[in-house]
């Protein structure tokens, strides 16, 4: 689908649907939390004497270039090696078959009833915290992830340069120029403006423009996020928040093993010098408390992890990586599987999305002199299988598995209790 359709699409179901977007200031903290007050986070606990059953109830809230295609990629493989059913984009969004209507608020009608109820969600969306409830079994773990927010803007305004009317309003379409004067091209209600202010923040269900001087909001709404989510991950440790998520879920190492995802090219990349970066953080404000309080949040659960432990679990991470990037890709040395342009890679269903411009995100292939044990094929491809690809072929696996069950057991539904209210 071309993406000139998509963003059509986008205008007309927002223009019909002014009222939802009035949730626009809706946030997990102040008045909601009454609601949600007793769900406690579950902390970073020392070793357990009996191991508990595996997680499989699992909600990531993926927030906008954060690293959170590679943390979708390892929950969507999970979901496929455990039979649990994936939460799928469908029916009112029909154009994003990848996300929940983003940046609508989110409502379990985005969701393709061949996939309800979840236990599986991943895609992109927008809280939404009592419809994302209600899709799943009550005691679901909700995790997300968050990104220093100079680098986190920096990437915002490479793969949304083009879309973001804010950014298209920056002369030369300059970082620099935005960030001089970035009020001269910043308009809240304007086409995904919501990349260009917090939008951080914004993807957690907050008001991207609230007074940074508004303390009592930033705080309530901390307290808000930390009453749902059981782990706050952090793209710059992420083998680190690897760690942490393995031991919330009781999973095995080989749950976790990753390849990264979405990545842009080295030369799409900017680096940001000079008093840009302090830029970046003091138009991203809010961002940048939130991160603060998180990356300090997991350093206080790898503190209690103990060093000895990480550095353990951090080695036997990478040894696993390392062997998955030998079995899949004959990598020889220890480092990750070479990444390749779009336009490199045969398998049409292997190119990750283009944003366009001059920006290149990186895909990858299986080798085509290794040849694996078909098992071994398949999860290789599942790895490497970019965002868009995968969401589709999970939906044609929850169809077949629909129609299976119907002809097996024909009256008999399949709701279990928590669904319906
Ligand atoms: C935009 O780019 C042109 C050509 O490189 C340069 O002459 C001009 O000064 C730039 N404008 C701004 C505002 O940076
Ligand atoms: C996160 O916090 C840790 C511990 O204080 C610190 O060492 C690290 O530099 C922080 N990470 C970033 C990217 O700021
Ligand atoms: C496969 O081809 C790549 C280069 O295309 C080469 O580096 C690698 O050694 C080859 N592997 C095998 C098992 O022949």
């Amino acid at each position: 689908m071309s993406t000139k359709k998509v963003f059509v699409g986008l205008t007309a179901v927002t223009s019909v649907s002014i009222f939802l977007l009035h949730s626009y200031h809706f946030s997990w903290g102040s008045h909601h939390r009454s609601h949600y007050s007793t769900v406690s986070p579950r902390s970073s606990s020392p070793p357990e004497p009996h191991p508990r059953r595996k997680q499989t109830a699992v909600v990531f809230l993926k927030t906008h270039k954060t690293a959170g295609s590679t943390v979708q990629n390892i929950l969507f493989r999970f979901a496929e090696r455990h039979d649990l059913t994936v939460a799928l984009p469908g029916g009112v969004c029909s154009y994003q078959n990848h996300q929940f209507c983003y940046p609508r608020p989110f409502s379990r009608l985005f969701v393709h009833p061949l996939t309800r109820p979840s236990r599986i969600v991943a895609s992109h969306l927008r809280p939404g915290l009592s419809e994302l409830r209600s899709l799943v079994p009550p005691d679901a773990t909700f995790v997300t992830i968050v990104r220093e927010p100079a680098s986190m803007f920096e990437s915002l305004f490479s793969y949304y340069g083009q879309h973001s009317v804010s950014f298209r309003n920056a002369p030369n379409r300059s970082i620099g120029a935005f960030l001089s004067r970035p009020t001269a091209y910043y308009r809240p209600g304007e086409r995904f403006a919501m990349f260009a202010r917090n939008s951080l923040l914004f993807d957690l269900g907050g008001d991207p423009n609230r007074d940074p001087g508004d303390r009592a909001y930033l705080r309530d709404f901390i307290l808000g996020l930390e009453s749902v989510f059981s782990l706050v991950m952090v793209a710059e440790h992420f083998d680190e928040s690897l760690v942490l998520l393995r031991r919330l879920l009781a999973w095995d190492l080989e749950d976790v093993t990753y390849v990264r995802l979405n990545a842009r090219s080295e030369a799409s990349r900017a680096r940001l010098t000079g008093d840009l970066p302090d830029q970046a953080r003091q138009w991203n404000w809010l961002d940048a408390q939130l991160y603060q309080h998180f990356n300090a949040t997991l350093w206080a659960k790898l503190g209690a992890l103990g060093p000895e432990s990480l550095r353990r679990e951090l080695g036997l991470l990478r040894q696993a990586n390392g062997r998955l990037a030998r079995d899949c890709f004959g990598v020889a040395g220890p480092g990750p599987p070479p990444a390749l342009q779009a336009s490199q890679i045969q398998d049409k269903e292997l190119r990750p999305w283009q944003p366009g411009g001059r920006v290149s995100i990186l895909g990858y292939e299986l080798p085509r002199n290794l040849s694996l044990p078909p098992s071994l094929a398949t999860s290789c491809l599942r790895l490497i299988t970019p965002e868009v690809s995968y969401s589709r072929r999970l939906l044609m696996k929850a169809a077949v598995r629909a129609r299976l069950q119907r002809r097996n057991r024909p009256g008999l539904g399949n709701r279990p209790d928590w669904e319906g209210d």
